[in-house]
This record gives C-alpha cells, sequence and structure tokens, in this order.
C-alpha cells in the first residue's frame, strides 16, 4: 500500500481525478468502479470539467458503483443512483448502458431477491471484463463500500445489514432515522479485491484514527479496510488532517 498526503482536501480530489483520467486517456474502455460519500466529490467535479473541456470521452468506457441503500427509489435524492446523476453521470457521456449501480428496489425482496441481485451484479462486472480502476474512501469505522466491521470478510456482492455507526454517520442526510434505510447491496471484498487498480481517497481530521488503524493493523474483518494491505496496487491519497496521527 502506497500513501501520499497533500496539504489540502481539494488537491487530493485533483491527484485522484488525474489517475482515473490517465487510465482514460490510456484504456478508453476502461471499466470503473466508482464511489459515493462526500470524499469523492472535488475528483467527480474535476473529471466533469475535463469532459467539458474536451479533454476526456467517456462514450466507450463503463462503470460499477460500489452500493447502493436497499429499499430506496432510484429517484430518491439520497438514493446513490441520484448521487452518480448529480455528481457524475450527469455530467459525463458515459452511455446509460454502461453505468451500472447496485439495485437496491428489485421487485423480488428476499434473501433469494437480493442473492440474485448480487450474483448478477458481479456477473456483470466479470462480463464487462473486471475492474481496472476502483475507487475507495473509508468509513469512520473502517468499511469500504458498505462492507461493515464483521467477524468474516464477505466475498461477494451482498445486502448487508448497516452497523449503527454508520447509520449515526449518515442519519444527517435523511429527515430522520426511520426514514433512513437499514440495509445496503454492496459489493462484496472479493469484488473489490479483483479490480486492477485501487485508488483511495480520504480527507478531514475525523478519518485520522481509522487511518492509523488501517495502516497499523493487521488484515482484520473488523477494520474491513486492512484486506487492502493484501492487494498488489493500492494508492491512498490523504490530506494532511486524515494523515495527521500516522
Ligand atoms: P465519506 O464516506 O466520503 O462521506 O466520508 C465514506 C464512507 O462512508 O465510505
Amino acid at each position: 500500500m502506497q500513501y501520499q498526503v497533500f496539504s489540502r482536501e481539494e488537491q487530493v480530489g485533483q491527484a485522484a481525478a488525474t489517475l482515473f483520467a490517465a487510465q482514460l486517456l490510456r484504456k478508453p474502455t476502461t471499466v470503473f468502479g466508482f464511489a459515493t460519500g462526500s470524499t469523492p466529490i472535488p475528483m467527480y467535479r474535476q473529471l466533469v470539467r475535463w469532459y467539458e473541456e474536451g479533454v476526456l470521452d467517456f462514450s466507450y468506457a463503463h462503470s460499477f458503483n460500489l452500493d447502493e441503500y436497499c429499499g430506496l427509489p432510484a429517484d430518491h435524492p439520497q438514493s446513490y443512483h441520484y448521487f452518480m446523476r448529480e455528481n457524475l453521470f450527469g455530467g459525463i457521456n458515459m452511455p446509460a448502458a454502461h453505468i451500472h449501480v447496485p439495485n437496491g428496489n428489485p421487485k423480488q425482496q428476499d434473501d433469494a431477491g437480493w442473492a440474485a441481485e448480487g450474483e448478477a451484479y458481479d456477473m456483470a462486472i466479470a462480463e464487462a471484463g473486471g475492474i481496472d480502476i476502483q475507487l475507495l474512501s473509508i468509513g469512520a469505522n473502517g468499511h469500504i463500500g458498505f462492507n461493515e466491521p464483521d467477524e468474516v470478510f464477505i466475498r461477494d456482492t451482498h445486502r448487508i445489514k448497516l452497523t449503527q455507526a454508520t447509520i449515526d454517520s449518515n442519519v444527517r442526510f435523511f429527515d430522520s432515522e426511520d426514514e433512513m434505510p437499514k440495509t445496503a447491496l454492496t459489493m462484496g471484498i472479493g469484488s473489490i479485491m479483483r479490480a486492477r487498480e485501487i485508488v483511495m481517497v480520504i480527507t478531514g481530521p475525523n478519518k485520522a484514527d481509522i487511518v492509523h488503524q488501517m495502516m497499523h493493523s493487521e488484515i482484520n474483518p473488523k477494520i474491513p479496510a486492512t484486506i487492502l494491505h493484501a492487494h498488489p496496487n493500492v494508492r491512498v491519497l490523504l490530506d494532511e488532517a486524515a494523515a495527521s496521527k500516522l
């Protein structure tokens, strides 16, 4: 795991955008793995700017997002479908048929339905040729995607019960805790680890403790991000606040 520290949050976004843009310039058919949350927004803004300026062309690229809440309609302002449209897909020319976000609202919402949804998602990633470059951020509890701290790592795309820590940290986006979904469909640890390259963006003082734990802990499902020590090509881009305990 290599890491680089930048003095400001915006520079983390610029550096990440540069890596994603370089990948697309080298390989126009790139399969991207994208993430939601506040940390990736500066990177998405820069990619949209470069598209508008004619530097980047996404027409042959494909993308797979990490996760989606279960039970929110795709047009709900807090759904990750909506987030991605607002922050990236609405501003670039990736064809709609190339864009994949897990379906948090399938017709069959029982165990078999969620399992089928997860299986279809992993199959679609494989059929696209696998993810070339995966963007990640980290939750304050060490989650990647919505792979929450657990006794074991779960390999494939699956439905997960959100921990109270995640609910507490994301409830601010909803009117009340009752309105926030308590489960999500997330790429599994195997789905993430199969990406050829991983870029992780981490900013802000509230991530300093978990960054320290991720860097200094053995691989351990109680801190899901520690699995990244086993990946051969991970670059972590941090601002000084997030790196302050290293
Ligand atoms: P954040 O979310 O970028 O909004 O901090 C990260 C995460 O929960 O994975």
